[in-house]
C-alpha cells in the first residue's frame, strides 16, 4: 500500500456546549452545562466553546451565557471560547471574563440573512472594530464560515468565494478559520476540491475543519481534511448539535467518534474516550432522545 502522510497529532476543539445545544429542543440547566464542560475537561478536552453572546431570543437554549462564562471552572491549559455576532456581545464576553471568541458569518447570503440578519460583507465590516477591539483586550478571535459546500437555500457553494472570504477573515485578524460543512452535505470529494484549492493561497495551519455528521460522512470528511494536512477538527460529545437557522442541520461530528477513528490511525489527540462519552452523558438525561439522527429515519413531518 502507498503510504500515506497524515499529522502526528490533531487538535480538537470541542463545541457540544455551543453548537451541540444550542439547537436541542428542550433547555439544559445551566448546572448541568457545567459539569458538561467540568467532564469534557477531564477527558483531556484543551479547547472548548461553551456558549454564545448572542440574541437570547435568537438561541434561547444560550440565554444563560453570561452566567455560564462567569462560572467556567478555569482550568491551566484549557482555553474556553464562545461566539460573538457584534459589538453588545464582544461587551458581554469581556464582561464574563472570555479570552477568546468566535465571530461567524457563511459563504451563502440567504444563510447569512437568516442567521444574523446581515450581509455577508456587512458581517465583516461588523467584525472589523470589534476584532480590533477584543485583540486590544488580550482576547484571540476565531472566524467561522458556514455553508462552505452547500448551502440549505442556495445550494453548492463555489470554493473561489469561500478561498477569498477565509482570507478576508485572516485579513481582519482572526488567527484560525473554522471551515464549515453546516448540514453536513459535504463528500471527502467536496473537501479535497474546496480545501485543496484554499490551501494553494491559506496555510493549513490557520484552517479548523467543522464536519456535521447528518449523512453519516463526517469522518469520510476528515480523512480527507488529514491527507490534506488540516491539524484541527471541531467535534462535539455525544454527537449533539445543528444549527436552528439551517434546515436539515443535524448532529455535529462525535468527539467519541473522532477520537476512536484517530486512536486507531495512530494520531495523538491527548483525550480518553472513556471520559468523553461520561462527559456525553451528563447531557443525555437533559436532552430529548433521538434514536438516529439520520434525515432518512425522521418522521415525515420534520423538515
Ligand atoms: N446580545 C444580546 N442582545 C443583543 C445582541 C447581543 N449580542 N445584539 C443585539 N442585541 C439586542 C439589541 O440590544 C436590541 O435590543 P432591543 O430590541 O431590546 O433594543 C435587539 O437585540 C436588536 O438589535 P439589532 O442590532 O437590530 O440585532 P438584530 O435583531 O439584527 O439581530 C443578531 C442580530 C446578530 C444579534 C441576531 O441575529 C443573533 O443573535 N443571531 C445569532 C444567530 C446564531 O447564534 N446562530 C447560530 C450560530 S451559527
Ligand atoms: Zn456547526
Amino acid at each position: 500500500m502507498k503510504s500515506l502522510s497524515l499529522p502526528k497529532q490533531v487538535q480538537i476543539v470541542e463545541v457540544g456546549p455551543r453548537d451541540g445545544l444550542q439547537n436541542e429542543s428542550l433547555p439544559v440547566p445551566t448546572d448541568t452545562k457545567l459539569a458538561f464542560i467540568q467532564k469534557l475537561i477531564e477527558a483531556g478536552l484543551t479547547q472548548i466553546e461553551v456558549t454564545s453572546f448572542v440574541h437570547p431570543k435568537a438561541i434561547p437554549q444560550l440565554a444563560d451565557a453570561d452566567e455560564v462564562a462567569r462560572r467556567l471552572p478555569r482550568t491551566p491549559g484549557v482555553g474556553f471560547s464562545a461566539l460573538v455576532p457584534n459589538e453588545r456581545g464582544l461587551r458581554r464576553a469581556i464582561d464574563a471574563g472570555i479570552k477568546r471568541i468566535a465571530v461567524f458569518t457563511a459563504c451563502s447570503e440567504t444563510f447569512t440573512r437568516n442567521n444574523i440578519n446581515m450581509s455577508v460583507d456587512d458581517s465583516l465590516e461588523v467584525f472589523r472594530p470589534l476584532i480590533t477591539e477584543a485583540i486590544k483586550n488580550g482576547i484571540s478571535a476565531r472566524g467561522y464560515l458556514s455553508t462552505c459546500f452547500v448551502c440549505p437555500f442556495e445550494g453548492d457553494m463555489d470554493k473561489t468565494r469561500v478561498r477569498e472570504l477565509t482570507q478576508k477573515l485572516l485579513d481582519l485578524g482572526v488567527n484560525q478559520v473554522a471551515i464549515s460543512d453546516t448540514i453536513g452535505a459535504a463528500a471527502p470529494t467536496d473537501v479535497f476540491e474546496t480545501v485543496g484549492h484554499m490551501l494553494q493561497a491559506v496555510p493549513a495551519d490557520l484552517i479548523a475543519l467543522h464536519f456535521h455528521d447528518t449523512y453519516g460522512r463526517a469522518l469520510a470528511n476528515v480523512f480527507a481534511g488529514l491527507q490534506l494536512g488540516i491539524e484541527t477538527y471541531d467535534s462535539s460529545a455525544g454527537g449533539l448539535g445543528g444549527c436552528p437557522f439551517a434546515p436539515g442541520a443535524a448532529g455535529n461530528l462525535a468527539t467519541e467518534d473522532l477520537v476512536s477513528m484517530l486512536e486507531r490511525i495512530g494520531i495523538e489527540t491527548g483525550i480518553d474516550l472513556q471520559k468523553v462519552a461520561a462527559a456525553a452523558a451528563v447531557t443525555a438525561g437533559a436532552l430529548q432522545p433521538v434514536p438516529t439522527r439520520r434525515p432518512w429515519n425522521r418522521p415525515r413531518s420534520i423538515p
